[in-house]
């Protein structure tokens, strides 16, 4: 059956991305053909490309994160995808604060949902260095390798 997946961050331009672009070609790998997009809660970097690092360090890996563009978390998400997945549960208690009454979206942590917690957070790689995008894409892979039999 098809599904829709929204990765949910803070900023949309490090960990969501990484993780659509992770999941977009995963899924297609698995055969298949699932929607993904990523959004944040806050609205910073609305329009922006990804964060060079996040960029730097998907792309060596071969996920491209050229078309990316900033975008914040609308009511209508709650409605056109199945799944919402957030980063951390600062994420998720946004998400649950936003969410309207009849969202039909199901919510969760994807580290929980993809059964591959602890820890239950993909940790924010914002302020720190290198080394923490690379610790968040291998999180990532690990755990969207896993979704096909989760969702
Ligand atoms: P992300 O990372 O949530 O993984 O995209 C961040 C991006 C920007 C900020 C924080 C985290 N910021 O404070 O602007």
């Amino acid at each position: 059956m098809s599904r829709s997946v929204l990765f949910v961050c803070l900023g949309n331009i490090c960990r969501s991305p990484m993780a659509a672009a992770v999941a977009h070609y995963e899924f297609a790998h698995a055969g298949l053909d699932w929607q993904v997009a990523s959004a944040g809660t806050g609205n910073w970097h609305v329009g922006q490309c990804a964060d060079p690092r996040a960029a730097d360090c998907a792309g060596a890996a071969g996920f491209a994160l050229d078309q990316h563009r900033g975008r914040q978390v609308q009511i209508d998400d709650f409605h056109r995808f199945d799944w919402i997945l957030a980063m951390d549960q600062a994420n998720l208690r946004e998400l649950k604060a936003l969410a309207p009454a009849n969202a039909s979206a199901q919510l969760g942590l994807l580290l929980q949902v993809a059964g591959t917690a602890p820890p239950d957070e993909v940790p924010d790689p914002y302020f720190g260095g290198r080394d923490g995008f690379d610790a968040v894409l291998s999180l990532l892979r690990e755990a969207i390798a896993r979704l096909p039999q989760r969702l």
